[in-house]
């Protein structure tokens, strides 16, 4: 990587789960070219990997070798490694740069009091893997329209975009961002719940079936404009067998759900607020 900002180069502080499928994303839609990036991690001997799959890409020792090639940077790290990231690369931030911040609990107002430059702040989900899901998106006012609109077409492309307030950011998030894990751990259980029933289907046979049916519904419902109380009207006919689980489900679930919220937006809280120290 030579020195110089370069206006078309896109930079990634960051290679790990989101990182990484944000690299995918973005050269399989055809959006940036392999060339155009710039990344680096902090484990150097795990950036051949990126190399042997995408010869073209830049590799940056650091994460102010990536502010010094790139004008739009994705920061792409833990939530508690944050502000060592923002500190370093502070002296080499100016007003046309763009940073893309992807940690949810790192306000804006926080990274604003460490670099003066257009921020957004995108919640995005693993499922944009597959090409699908919504990536909730915000900018501060330095943010120009051309800037926004660029952000918000390579999200397009592998999610559907919803714009809204950061204050509602944290709460949408457990929905989008963390609901393919919650998602995940509740349909786990039914199917732990089905090997306890039978023995004549294995793990995989029930998980199918349970995928095939989640994947169906869901469309079912998006095509038809259907909600959940029109599916459950439609299968669990009055006095049938469905309507028996639909009433346990009914009497148990509030319960789960209402913690499971609280829980995790407790720990959002608790992240918040270590991280808003580091900000002071
Ligand atoms: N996972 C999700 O579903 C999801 C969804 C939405 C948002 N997010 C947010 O996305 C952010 C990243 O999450 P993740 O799941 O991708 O985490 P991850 O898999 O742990 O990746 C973090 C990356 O940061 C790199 N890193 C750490 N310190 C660095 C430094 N000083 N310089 C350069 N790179 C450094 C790590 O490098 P090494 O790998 O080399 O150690 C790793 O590649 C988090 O803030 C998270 O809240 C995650």
């Amino acid at each position: 990587v030579r020195g110089g900002v370069n206006l078309n180069k896109i930079g990634f502080i960051g290679y790990g789960s989101m990182g990484s499928m944000l690299i995918r994303g973005f050269i399989e839609t055809g959006q940036v070219r392999q060339e155009q990036i710039v990344v680096t991690r902090k484990d150097k001997s795990r950036l051949v990997e990126i190399k042997e799959t995408w010869p073209e890409i830049c590799i940056a020792q650091d994460a102010v070798e990536v502010i010094k090639n790139a004008e739009c940077i994705f920061i792409c790290v833990k939530p508690l490694e944050y502000t060592n990231i923002l500190k370093e690369i502070k002296p080499f931030v100016y007003p046309h740069h763009h940073i893309v911040s992807i940690t949810g609990t790192v306000a804006i107002k926080n990274i604003e009091k460490i670099v003066d430059c257009g921020i957004t702040k995108v919640m995005p989900t693993i499922v944009s893997e597959a090409k699908e899901g919504i990536s909730l998106v915000c900018h501060n006012s330095k943010v120009t329209e051309e800037a926004s609109r660029r952000i918000e077409s390579l999200f397009g492309n592998i999610s559907k975009v919803w714009r809204i307030d950061e204050k509602d950011f944290e709460f949408a998030s457990e929905f989008t961002s963390c609901g393919p894990g919650l998602i995940a751990a509740v349909f786990k259980e039914l199917v732990d719940a089905g090997l306890r029933h039978n023995d004549s289907f294995n793990n995989d046979q029930l998980t199918e079936m349970v995928l095939q049916t989640l994947y169906g519904t869901a469309k079912l419902m998006l095509e038809k404009k259907m909600d959940f109380r029109d599916v459950i009207l439609r299968v669990a006919t009055k006095g049938g067998i469905t309507e028996e689980g639909v009433k346990v489900i009914e009497k148990s679930l509030p319960q789960v759900f209402n913690e499971m919220i609280d829980k995790c937006m407790n720990k959002r809280i608790a992240v918040g607020e270590k991280i808003s120290d580091d900000f002071k």
